[in-house]
């Protein structure tokens, strides 16, 4: 028999339960503390650094072109492009996203180089990915190496704050140790240049890109949830880009950031520093942590889609 104190202790759980759950969603964690590598890097405006790609009418520089926004209405997206090529480096922009309904908006920060090499291009992507409710973006990255397109390397993410209400930076660290992507300074996946990703493991130059577009196919829900015109336009805004890479305009044969005092080599790295080639210890704790709280899928643990796991699963714990 359950006794009356029992049933009262178990409503007084139960209650209290939900108020910590829900205390949890209503104050934004306090992520750990880890070195600010944005602040290390000039900020490029937009004019100089970067074109338009596609749907102009939707691009708006504002603040002599330190800040852009792309819009998606009914037309069309709208998208932007580093005017150079890089071989590694340090890539990253502050993103404010559309504000409510979102559901099947993608805004993606990435690189590629497909346009040079449509049969065996590199790419290495953010994608955010809108939501009914506006909090609830979540961000997905990727890499493809040589055209590995055969096998998505996804992992998605729920973010840790409302990246509807102000600008947070996604920045990416790629240089021949290992690619690292970052929000506000805190690694949330590393993807090293290990035996098992060599074929699969970016190494050609890339473009930078951004761009807004309708993903009702497939982003939110697996496309159960396509763009809502009716809320629309939806309008992401961009600034704060720094491009700390190695530029290789393609026209050319060789990068000109060749490293002087190495006989003459080349050296396409131009991010050496002991902070870019390996996480410190702090770095290593902050990936920790928003893995463990924020990471809802690995492709990793992903037995129904791949029942032999790709070969870099078995290292480290991706
Ligand atoms: C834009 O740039 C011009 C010329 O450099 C400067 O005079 C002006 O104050 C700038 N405006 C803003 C809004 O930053
Ligand atoms: C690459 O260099 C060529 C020749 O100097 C120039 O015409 C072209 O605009 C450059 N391209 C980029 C993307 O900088
Ligand atoms: C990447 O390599 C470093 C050094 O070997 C290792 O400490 C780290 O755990 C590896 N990361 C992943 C994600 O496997």
């Amino acid at each position: 028999m359950v006794t009356l104190t029992q049933r009262l202790l178990f409503v007084l759980s139960f209650i209290s339960c939900i108020a910590i759950s829900m205390s949890m969603r209503h104050n934004t964690p306090i992520p750990p503390t880890t070195a600010r590598l944005t602040d290390r890097f000039p900020r490029l405006v937009f004019d100089g650094a970067f074109s338009d790609l596609f749907g102009g009418q939707n691009i708006k520089k504002t603040s002599n072109g330190s800040q852009v926004s792309l819009m998606l209405d009914k037309t069309s997206g709208s998208g932007f492009k580093s005017n150079d090529a890089y071989y590694y480096g340090f890539f990253s922009a502050a993103i404010k996203l559309p504000m409510d309904y979102s559901a099947g908006v993608v805004v993606a920060f990435y690189m590629s180089n497909s346009e040079a090499y449509p049969k065996n291009h590199d790419e290495i992507d953010f994608e955010l990915l809108g939501h009914e409710k506006r909090k609830e973006w979540a961000l997905q990255t990727n890499v493809y190496g040589d055209g590995s397109t055969g096998i998505g390397r996804e992992e998605k993410f729920f973010l840790w704050f409302d990246p509807t209400a102000d600008f947070h930076e996604y920045s990416l660290i790629w240089n021949q140790h290992h690619i690292v992507f970052l929000v506000d300074n805190l690694p949330v996946r590393e993807v090293n240049h290990s035996v098992a990703m060599a074929r699969a493991y970016p190494s050609k130059p890339m473009s930078i890109y951004s761009t807004i577009w309708d993903g009702s196919q497939w982003a939110t829900h697996g496309g159960k949830k396509p763009v809502n015109y009716k809320f629309g336009p939806f309008v992401a805004s961009f600034k704060n880009f720094l491009v700390a890479g190695c530029a290789w305009n393609q026209t050319k044969a060789a990068p000109s950031c060749t490293r002087s005092g190495q006989s003459g080599r080349l050296a396409l790295d131009p991010i050496e520093g002991d902070e870019f080639v390996k996480l410190s210890a702090d770095q290593q704790r902050g990936m920790e942590w928003v893995r463990s709280k924020f990471m809802f899928y690995s492709y990793c643990n992903d037995l129904s889609r791949f029942p032999v796991l790709p070969p870099e699963c078995k290292e480290g714990k991706q």
